[in-house]
């Protein structure tokens, strides 16, 4: 029986991006109790204005705040550039402020770049996290590398232990309560 859903959220635009690759290995070892929706929307996005954030909201940023709410969690894989977010994904982000729709969601990120790297991604995602209220889960938090050559035929990551890491991700995050957080 399905009891909560994750949203999927990848900060990169790139065909082929390993951020992406990452949660879709994620919905393809998802527990059964665990329904995954892939938010596919970032390319759509206006640039965030102010003067726009208002009802009625350009119907992408409608659908963004929608999907977030219906969520029972958030789980964010983005790539690092120039230290830090990428734009669009930021743009997203900053949609997300004015809404409540995040507010005290449990959410969690992925870090999918090689050891020693994505943490300047990390650190502006818990900043900018922060200033929008979710809860933020930290157990759910973790460096996860996935290399080009660990990609399989189906376009998932075939390692079994990566794919056993993103179950108990999926399980960590999805069972959070925002109270104990
Ligand atoms: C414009 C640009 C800037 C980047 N800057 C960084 C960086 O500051 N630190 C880093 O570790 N990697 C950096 N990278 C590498 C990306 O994070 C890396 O290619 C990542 O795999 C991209 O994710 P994707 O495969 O999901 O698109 C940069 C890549 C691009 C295109």
């Amino acid at each position: 029986m399905t009891t909560s859903e994750v949203l999927l959220i990848s900060g990169s635009l790139r065909a082929g991006s390993s951020n992406e690759t990452a949660l879709r290995t994620a919905q393809a070892v998802a527990p059964e109790a665990i329904r995954t929706v892939l938010y596919e929307g970032l390319a759509a996005l206006p640039h965030f204005n102010p003067d726009d954030d208002h009802d009625p909201l350009p119907a992408p940023v409608a659908e963004l705040r929608t999907a977030i709410a219906a969520a029972t969690a958030v789980l964010i894989c983005a790539p690092e550039y120039a230290g830090t977010l990428p734009g669009a994904f930021k743009n997203l982000l900053d949609w997300t402020v004015g809404g409540t729709e995040i507010c005290d969601k449990p959410v969690a990120w992925l870090n999918v770049a090689p050891p020693g790297r994505g943490g300047g991604a990390a650190a502006t995602l818990r900043t900018v996290l922060g200033y929008t209220g979710a809860a933020i889960v930290e157990q759910a938090c973790i460096q996860l590398p996935v290399g080009r050559e660990a990609v399989g035929p189906d376009g998932t990551v075939t390692d079994p232990a990566v794919r056993e890491r993103l179950r108990e991700v999926l399980t960590t995050l999805a069972t959070a309560s925002p109270a104990s957080l």
